[in-house]
């Protein structure tokens, strides 16, 4: 539990995601109601919604529901009545019409991937974004949709947390990989931002109480290589760095019909930290507190 607040009742979407279920579990001192698909809620049809956004006292909305397989998603481009769309934009504007028509303040959890990665230099709030695959487009777009109202908007990257079966984040599955001594290959000439989906949860905490207005980048605070990344885990899990080769972006790149990937996803969290006084961990403290 972080700080030493009152209870808040609150509305979540995908709150049994990777990074919602996390957010609940860290912050029992308040009452989430879940509006997922298995308690009968289905952001697609605000018909279902409108009961509990008109009887629930919460104040406060926070939207992680998404469409997230980036693969997927890239099977689905230009497709507007494909799934990924529909979710990541038509649900949100969904959530936006019924926070206003409830007043109700809005958290909108985005993304990294509304940025190209062509940037020399780390992204800031203030950087245009210029999303590459259809995943990243429909968070930009959704985005551009909650950006007309009052709501914040939460952009992580790269969540990785303890344990959770039902998703398997990019450093779970190197540790899973070099405990049963299997070869990781990444990428040494692109940079990601990992974040510990405990600081994200301790970082939301602090935007529920404050609601502010605008974009803010809750990220950690190391950018690196998915390989250094990989190098950084086998050394802090003594586990076996040569397991970890390096491959090229770039290289992968070239084939054909290759997704395309953004080279530099260095994302500053220099905002959140200069207006929350909270500065999320960098990478080798998260895998200690993992
Ligand atoms: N994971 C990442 O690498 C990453 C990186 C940057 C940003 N983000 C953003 O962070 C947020 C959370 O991501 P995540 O990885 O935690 O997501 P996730 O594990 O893939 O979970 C997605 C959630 O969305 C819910 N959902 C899907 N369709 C729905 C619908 N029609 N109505 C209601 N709920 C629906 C799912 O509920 P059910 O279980 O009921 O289907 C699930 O709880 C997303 O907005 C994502 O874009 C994620």
């Amino acid at each position: 539990m972080f700080g030493n607040q009152k209870m808040l009742n609150l509305l979540g979407t995908g709150l049994s995601g990777l990074v919602g279920s996390r957010v609940v579990e860290l912050n029992p001192q308040h009452q989430f109601t879940d509006l997922s698909l298995d308690s009968g809620y289905d952001i697609l049809k605000p018909e279902s919604l409108e009961p509990i956004f008109q009887n629930n006292p919460a104040s406060v909305v926070i939207h992680f529901a998404a469409f997230t397989d980036t693969n997927a998603a890239w099977e689905q481009r230009g497709d507007k009545n494909g799934l990924c769309y529909q979710i990541n934009v038509v649900g949100t504007q969904n959530i936006v019409n019924l926070c206003q028509k409830y007043n109700k303040h809005l958290i909108h959890i985005s993304t990294d991937f509304v940025f190209n990665g062509q940037k020399q230099g780390s992204y800031t709030e203030f950087d245009t974004p210029f999303p590459l695959d259809w995943y990243g487009e429909t968070k930009y777009q959704a985005e551009k949709i909650v950006a007309n109202t009052n709501s914040s908007i939460i952009r992580i990257a790269f969540p990785f947390r303890s344990n959770f079966p039902t998703k398997i984040d990019l450093v779970r599955k190197i540790i899973d990989k070099l405990k049963s001594g299997q070869e990781v290959k990444m990428f040494s000439d692109q940079i990601i931002t990992p974040t510990f989906i405990d600081d994200i949860a301790q970082g939301l905490t602090l935007v529920i109480d404050k609601q502010p207005a605008g974009i803010y980048h809750l990220v950690g605070s190391t950018s690196l290589s998915p390989y250094d990344m990989a190098k950084t885990i086998a050394s802090t899990f003594k586990l076996d760095q040569n397991l970890v080769v390096p491959s090229l972006l770039t290289d992968y790149l070239k084939t054909p019909n290759a997704r395309p990937y953004a080279p530099n996803l260095a994302i500053s969290n220099q905002k959140f930290v200069t207006e929350f006084g909270f500065c999320p961990k960098n990478l080798q403290s998260s895998l200690k507190n993992l």
